[in-house]
């Protein structure tokens, strides 16, 4: 199957030489080329060039994509899309002043979702989660990681990783499964902190190993939740399977976790809200990238990781929806893309890098996506016609996508 993309207004993120990420000063760098065509052969880029250069060939579909700019699909490095129920009382409760912390001490937050997944059947988790990826697929997601973290017990996670399996076996698009049983401590072991450590060691990882159930580990390193030592025994533990660290840190406090973090070479270090300049110094030179969560700041009204001082220092930077029922209901990454711009002054060529071969990155998946390059799968977003792409994070409560391409395949027509 051949699909010939003609007269593209702009393409964008065109990477002729691969590369696994963008850092520092060259993330203001978006390279993209005007009136421009695209050729997709089944589920890979074949080709691109200005349409000046396109040659007579043969196709079986072709998309005229005149006044449109076609992207990489978004990459969504950090979700929790797979829960059951919501929160909303818990948003009512904090218009109302409690804070995020105040909730949760109170049995709300974490420990409310795992009391709700524990209690909801396999079945009727993959029947919620899926709606929620497809909904994400139709705002232009094209690869997701997806955490565990809402089972807090042997079964819970287990069940929860496997909903994951199942949508990897349902759904095109790559999906990373990380397991996240360091996510809070349950009431049961609230004074005993090692106890729980211990079964998420000798009891969850080996299940999760035994059924290749997951492709990274996450914990929760945060004051209240799980302490720099604490995590670096998950870690310890999650290396010994082969599962690399993506970690949640600096989200309300920085305890020196970013350092731990490196240390043991996570993947990620994600949130950052609060960060210090021996955080940043610590990342230089590391291969561990920083990814940003804005939607969670908006929602909860936390402060937004400082992006810029990030970048300038020459640090890359990925953005995530952070897609989970507590603080960020909602896995649309073009507002991601629109509040780093608005909240965090990315400017849109940042934030384009920030959310497809960055995100990419943080994912494992930037060998074959996050750019416009020949041999990768052709995930794309084609747009409206809108005037230039600057209308992304400007329009920002516009729906902007009118099809969604993943492996070749045309997923929404939208209206
Ligand atoms: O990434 N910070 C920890 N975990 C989630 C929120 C979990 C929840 O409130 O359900 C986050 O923000
Ligand atoms: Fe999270």
């Amino acid at each position: 199957m051949r699909i010939l993309l003609t007269h593209i207004q702009e393409l964008l993120q065109v990477r002729e030489t691969p590369i696994d990420k963008v850092s520092g000063a060259a993330m203001a760098v978006l390279p993209t080329l005007k009136n421009a065509y695209l050729v997709i052969e089944d589920d890979l880029i074949a080709d691109f060039g200005l349409m000046t250069d396109l040659k007579e060939i043969t196709y079986d579909q072709k998309i005229n994509c005149d006044g449109r700019v076609v992207l990489p699909t978004w990459c969504d490095s950090h979700t929790h899309i797979v829960y059951a129920g919501s929160r909303e009382q818990e948003f009512v409760d904090r218009i109302n002043g409690l804070s995020y912390e105040e909730i949760a001490n109170r049995g709300g937050g974490i420990l409310n979702s795992a009391k709700n997944l524990n209690a909801t059947s396999e079945e009727e988790i993959y029947n919620q989660s899926k709606k929620r990826l497809e909904e994400v697929i139709s705002q232009g997601t094209g690869a997701v990681e997806i955490k565990s973290g809402y089972g807090l017990s042997v079964e819970g996670e287990l069940k929860m990783l496997r909903v994951i399996k199942r949508l990897k076996e349902n759904y095109s698009l790559p999906i990373k499964a990380t397991f996240l049983g360091a996510h809070a401590f349950p009431t049961a072991f609230k004074e005993n902190h090692q106890g729980y450590i211990d079964l998420i060691i000798n009891e969850m990882l080996p299940k999760i190993a035994a059924e290749n159930l997951a492709d990274y580990i996450d914990a929760f390193l945060e004051t209240g939740y799980f302490s720099v030592d604490e995590t670096k025994q998950i870690m310890e533990a999650g290396t010994k399977y082969g599962l690399r660290p993506k970690i949640h840190v600096n989200q309300f406090t920085a305890i020196n976790g970013i350092k731990a973090c490196v240390d043991f070479d996570a993947l990620s270090v994600d949130h950052l809200e609060i960060v210090t300049d021996e955080d940043i110094e610590v990342l230089k030179n590391s291969n561990t990238i920083a990814v940003a969560l804005p939607s969670c700041s908006f929602f909860i009204s936390i402060p937004y990781t400082p992006a810029r001082k990030m970048i300038d220092a020459g640090l890359p930077l990925a953005l995530a929806t952070d897609f989970n029922p507590g603080t960020t209901p909602s896995g649309n990454m073009n507002l991601v893309v629109a509040t780093a711009c608005i909240k965090m002054k990315m400017t849109p060529e940042e934030a384009i890098n920030a959310a497809t071969i960055n995100g990419a990155y943080a994912m494992g998946v930037s060998d074959t996506h996050g750019s416009i390059t020949i041999g990768k799968k052709a995930n794309l977003i084609i747009t409206k016609p809108i005037s230039s792409y600057y209308q992304i994070p400007y329009a920002f409560g516009s729906n902007l996508i009118e099809d969604v391409i993943i492996n070749g395949v045309i997923t929404s027509k939208q209206s």
